[in-house]
C-alpha cells in the first residue's frame, strides 16, 4: 500500500510545506520511496527518490515548488512491483512529460498491456506496474480526446486495484482521482482548496468537508470545486453525500510525543471512553443478529484477528454457541463449500480497507447469493468494508497512525464485549446484579488503563533494560488471555523485531518448552480467572527448567508473583468480572514493553521493517 496527497488551489498558500506535511502524514502507509510533482507554466516539476521522506527531502527540498504553483501531488511508496530506487519511485511520466501519475494498488493486466504501449512505441523507464497509467492516457489523448476522457477509457482497459491521482501538464485547473479498491477521499475547503488523499489526517488541518470515493468513481478536483462521475459516464456529475469528520486536529499529530505508537497507547482511555458510548441499538441489531444466527464467522487480519479472539470468547460466554474465528486471508479456502446459508460473519478491520477481509466477504456473499449477514467492526467511516456489509459499528479510537495498532486493538475487544453483554442482558441468564457487575467492570477498563500508564512506565523500561540480550522470548497463557499472548508477541516481532511465541501455556509443553535454558525469558499473561491454577503449574514447569519469568498479573496477586522474578500489576480487583475483560486491560503492559524494545534497538516504533499499516494488496 502507498499513501497519496495533492491539492488544487486558488490561494496563496505555501503548497509546498502544505503538501510535505501531508504526506508525511500518510507516511505509515508505506515509506521507502517518495516523490511530488508541481505544476506550473505548462510544465511538470518532479522530485523523486528512494527513502524516508525527510531523507529525501533533506537532499531535494521537496517544500520547494515553482513560485506560484497552484497544484502539486505527494506519493509515498511501500514497493509491490520493482524495488524502492529512486527510477520506481512515483510520480510515473508518459513519454513526453505531461501526465503525472501516483497509484496505490497492483495493476494486475500490466503485462499484456505493457507488451501492446510497447509495440506502439511507447519507452517505460521503471519496472513497476503505475508506469502503464500514464503511457496509456498518453495514447488515448493522441485520438483526440480530452484529458479526463482519456483516463476513463484507458481505465476500462485496467484490472487490479487502483487509487489514482492524476495530473497534466496543460491542465493547471484539473487534478483527475479514480478509485477501484483502493481508498481515496477529497477534503473541500469550498471556493478555495481542493485535496485529494489515501486517508483522511492528511488535510484534517485545513478541512472537515470530506467526501468518500467509491469504486469505479472518478473525481475531478479544480480550486475549491470539485465534480464526481461514474467511471464510464462522464456526461452528468454525479451527487455525492459530504461527511464532516469529528476526529481532532491533534489526533493526527504527535502532539509533544516521541512517537505515534506511545501517543496512541495513552491515547487508550479516552478512545475507550468514547467507544463506551456506541449506540445501544446498534448493539442490540448485532445482538440479536448473532443470536439468531446458524452458523457464526468472525475473521480478520492481523492485531483485528486477535481481538477477535480475545471478543469471540466473551460473546461465546453469553451466547452459548460456537463462534469460528477464521483468518481473512484463509476464509475461503477453510470454508469452501462448507459455507451454509444463513450464516453470520463478522469482519474486523481497524482501516476497513484489507483486501483479505474485504475478499472474505465478497467471496461469501457471492457464494450464498447475499443470503449472509456481514456485521462489520471498523474504526473508518465510508471505508470499503461498510460497504459490502449489513451493519456497521465503527469504533471511536479516533484516527491510528503507528503501523503496530494499538488503540484500535481496545477498542475492538470493546466493542465486541459491549455486543456480548447485549447478548446477556436480552438472553437473560444472568442476575441483574451479576449484569451490573460486568458493566461496571467494563466500564473501568478505561481508568484501569490510565492508571496503569501513570505507575508503571519505570518499571516497563526496566524489564526491557534486562531482556536486551534476549533475542527469543515466549508469551505464555490460558483461556481468553491466549489472545492477549498472542497480540502481544505480533507486537514485539513487529515493532522491536525479536522473535516471540505467543501461545498457550498448556500446549507449550509439547514441543516449545525444549527451547528453554537458564534464563530464557517467559511473560506469563495471569489475570485471576478460572485457569489461574493450571497456570501456576505451568510456570512452576518453566521454572524448573530455568526460565526467567516474568509475570503479569492484577494488583494482589500472591501466588504466581511468588515464582516470578519480575512482576507487572495491573491495577484491578481480583474477581471474575474484570478478569472477563483483561484482554483489554493486560495488553498496554505488553504494547510498552515492544515500545521500549525497539527503542532499545534502536528501531523506529512507528515505521517498522517491511510493514506497512494497512494491506491492500493480495
Ligand atoms: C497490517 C498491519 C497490522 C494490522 C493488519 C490488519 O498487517 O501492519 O497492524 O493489524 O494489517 O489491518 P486492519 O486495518 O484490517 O485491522
Amino acid at each position: 500500500m502507498c499513501g497519496i496527497f495533492g491539492l488544487i488551489t486558488n490561494q496563496d498558500i505555501e503548497i509546498g510545506k502544505i503538501i510535505l506535511e501531508g504526506i508525511k502524514r500518510l507516511e505509515y502507509r508505506g515509506y521507502d520511496s517518495c516523490g511530488i510533482v508541481a505544476q506550473h507554466n505548462s510544465k511538470l516539476y518532479v522530485k523523486k527518490d528512494a527513502g524516508k521522506i525527510n531523507e529525501i527531502h533533506k537532499r531535494l527540498k521537496l517544500d520547494e515548488f515553482p513560485f506560484g504553483t497552484k497544484l502539486g501531488l505527494a506519493h509515498t511508496r511501500w514497493a509491490t512491483h520493482g524495488p524502492p530506487t529512486k527510477i520506481n519511485s512515483h510520480p510515473h511520466l508518459d513519454c513526453n512529460e505531461k501526465i503525472a501519475v501516483l497509484h496505490n494498488g497492483i495493476l494486475e493486466n500490466f503485462f499484456e498491456l505493457k507488451e501492446e504501449l510497447e509495440r506502439k512505441g511507447h519507452i517505460f523507464r521503471s519496472e513497476t506496474d503505475t508506469e502503464i497509467f500514464p503511457h496509456l492516457i498518453e495514447e488515448y489523448m493522441k485520438t483526440g480526446i480530452d484529458f479526463k476522457f482519456a483516463v476513463s477509457e484507458a481505465m476500462k482497459r485496467c484490472k487490479g486495484a487502483y487509487g489514482l491521482a492524476i495530473c497534466h501538464a496543460e491542465y493547471p485547473d484539473q487534478i483527475i482521482v479514480v478509485r477501484k479498491e483502493s481508498p481515496l477521499v477529497i477534503g473541500l475547503e469550498e471556493g478555495k482548496t481542493t485535496y485529494c488523499a489515501s486517508d483522511i489526517p492528511a488535510f484534517l488541518p485545513y478541512t472537515r468537508e470530506c467526501y468518500i470515493l467509491d469504486d469505479n468513481e472518478m473525481a475531478v478536483l479544480a480550486a475549491g470545486y470539485v465534480d464526481f462521475y461514474d467511471i464510464d459516464n462522464l456526461t452528468n456529475p454525479k451527487e455525492k453525500e459530504k461527511q464532516i469528520i469529528q476526529w481532532s486536529i491533534d489526533a493526527a499529530e504527535k502532539g509533544g510525543y516521541k512517537h505515534f505508537m506511545l501517543k496512541e497507547i495513552y491515547e487508550e482511555p479516552s478512545a475507550m471512553r468514547r467507544t463506551l458510548k456506541i449506540s445501544k441499538e446498534t448493539l442490540q441489531i448485532f445482538a440479536r443478529i448473532l443470536w439468531g444466527a446458524k452458523n457464526i464467522y468472525i475473521t480478520a487480519a492481523g492485531t483485528s484477528y486477535y481481538a477477535c479472539l480475545a471478543g469471540k470468547f466473551i460473546i461465546t460466554k453469553f451466547l452459548h454457541k460456537y463462534i469460528e474465528a477464521i483468518e481473512c486471508s484463509e476464509f475461503q479456502t477453510q470454508l469452501g463449500d462448507a459455507l451454509q446459508e444463513d450464516s453470520v460473519i463478522i469482519a474486523v478491520s481497524q482501516s476497513g480497507e484489507t483486501v483479505d477481509t474485504i475478499e472474505a466477504i465478497r467471496w461469501a456473499k457471492e457464494k450464498l447469493k447475499n443470503n449472509v449477514k456481514i456485521l462489520c467492526i471498523t474504526n473508518v467511516v465510508g471505508s470499503s468494508l461498510t460497504r459490502y456489509s449489513d451493519y456497521v459499528i465503527v469504533t471511536q479510537a479516533g484516527p491510528e497512525i503507528g503501523v503496530a495498532a494499538t488503540k484500535t486493538y481496545c477498542t475492538q475487544v470493546l466493542t465486541l464485549a459491549l455486543i456480548g453483554l447485549e447478548i446477556a442482558k436480552f438472553r437473560k441468564i444472568l442476575t441483574k446484579e451479576e449484569i451490573d457487575n460486568y458493566y461496571h467492570a467494563l466500564n473501568s477498563t478505561p481508568d484501569i488503563i490510565e492508571t496503569f500508564l501513570q505507575e508503571n512506565i519505570d518499571l516497563i523500561k526496566d524489564i526491557v533494560k534486562n531482556l536486551d540480550k534476549s533475542h527469543n522470548f515466549f508469551y505464555l497463557a490460558r483461556g481468553i488471555s491466549i489472545a492477549t499472548a498472542r497480540e502481544g508477541g505480533l507486537k514485539l516481532k513487529e515493532v522491536a523485531c525479536r522473535f516471540i511465541e505467543g501461545y498457550s501455556a498448556a500446549h507449550a509443553k509439547h514441543g516449545p518448552i525444549s527451547l528453554v535454558r537458564e534464563g530464557f525469558p517467559i511473560i506469563f499473561i495471569a489475570p485471576p480467572d478460572e485457569t489461574y491454577e493450571r497456570l501456576l503449574g505451568n510456570v512452576m514447569e518453566f521454572k524448573a527448567r530455568g526460565g526467567m519469568i516474568i509475570s503479569v498479573v492484577v494488583e494482589d496477586d500472591r501466588l504466581i508473583t511468588g515464582f516470578s522474578h519480575r512482576t507487572i500489576r495491573i491495577p484491578q480487583p481480583s474477581d471474575k468480572y474484570f478478569s472477563l475483560f483483561s484482554p483489554i486491560t493486560f495488553i498496554p503492559a505488553l504494547q510498552l514493553l515492544s515500545y521500549y524494545a525497539a527503542l532499545k534497538n534502536g528501531l523506529d516504533p512507528d515505521q517498522p521493517l517491511n510493514l506497512a499499516k494497512t494491506v491492500t494488496v493480495h
